[in-house]
């Protein structure tokens, strides 16, 4: 096992309270690791916390606002030091280029990308004392692998976790030099109440638990890029890979509208 959780570590989920972000805490909350966990719905995360209440705390908040995460902040600082960020906190809105709404890329950003970078400037104090003091410091990014291939309706969505995906690449450039791990995490289609939502086939579907023993399983390997399903996101990948307007014509192919 990599050093990263070989040994009780402090480790801070944010959108803990449903889907991946629960099923990550009620794997984690099995082991001896003291949990942080925040979301906006409070309740939510109160009876998490009655898993573990010796190692689990809570502490709510908005990941989109500075304001919202000053909280989180200090209990970061109260801490001796943060072993693992797992930033989760996401949200997916489609859109109908009918009407075409600026409105939906923003909300995508907002809340995948800003919030994340919000919640990134608030862990890496509390990492860099881990790091410091020689013990494993991880950030965690839970992305997408839907951004791989053009989907029909996921402008927004799609542009964010493309961009989440090269602020985490970037930054593990820059905190390799300071020990500190950078993980990125790209699954296909996990049943949550984001997907339920979804009109769609969803092929390769996982549980939010089988998410959950994947993200932990390649965090404890060591790895810094986790995705799956493997077939799913291999197929993706070769897909994406095609010459552009190959990959045109199948993606205009998917959106079901009638091609003039
Ligand atoms: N499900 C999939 O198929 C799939 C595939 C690829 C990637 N993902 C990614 O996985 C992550 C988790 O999604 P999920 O599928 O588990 O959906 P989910 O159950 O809707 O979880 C998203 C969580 O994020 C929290 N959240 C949203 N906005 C927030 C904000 N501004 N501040 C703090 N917390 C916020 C929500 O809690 P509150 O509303 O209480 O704040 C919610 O608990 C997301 O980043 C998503 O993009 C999911």
């Amino acid at each position: 096992m990599n050093r990263r959780l070989a040994h009780p570590s402090n480790i801070w989920i944010t959108g803990a309270g449903s889907g991946i972000g629960e099923a990550l805490v009620r794997a984690f909350a099995s082991g001896n690791h003291r949990l942080l966990l925040t979301g906006r719905r409070e309740t939510r995360l109160w009876v998490l916390e009655e898993l573990a209440p010796t190692r689990i705390d809570v502490c709510p908040g908005d990941t989109t606002s500075p304001d919202g995460l000053q909280s989180v902040s200090q209990a970061l600082a109260d801490i001796p030091c943060l072993n693992m960020a797992i930033l989760n906190a996401g949200t997916c809105e489609y859109m109908d280029t009918d009407q075409f709404d600026s409105g939906v890329v923003e909300r995508n950003l907002q809340t995948n990308v800003v919030g994340t970078a919000r919640s990134i400037e608030v862990a890496l104090p509390a990492l860099r004392k881990a790091s410091l003091q020689g013990q494993p410091a991880t950030v965690v990014i839970i992305s997408s692998s839907a951004w791989w291939f053009p989907f029909g309706r996921a402008e927004g969505y799609g542009a964010s976790k493309a961009a989440l995906t090269y602020l985490a690449r970037s930054l593990r450039a820059d905190l390799t030099h300071e020990g500190i791990d950078v993980v990125v995490v790209s699954p296909g289609f996990v049943k949550t109440p984001l997907t339920d939502r979804n009109d769609f086939p969803m092929p390769f579907l996982l549980t939010a638990e089988e998410a959950a023993d994947r993200i932990i399983s390649g965090i404890a390997k060591g790895k810094t890029e986790i995705a799956f399903p493997r077939r799913f996101t291999c197929l993706l990948a070769l897909l994406g890979a095609l010459p552009q307007p190959l990959v045109d014509r199948m993606a205009a192919r998917m959106t079901r509208k009638p091609i003039r």
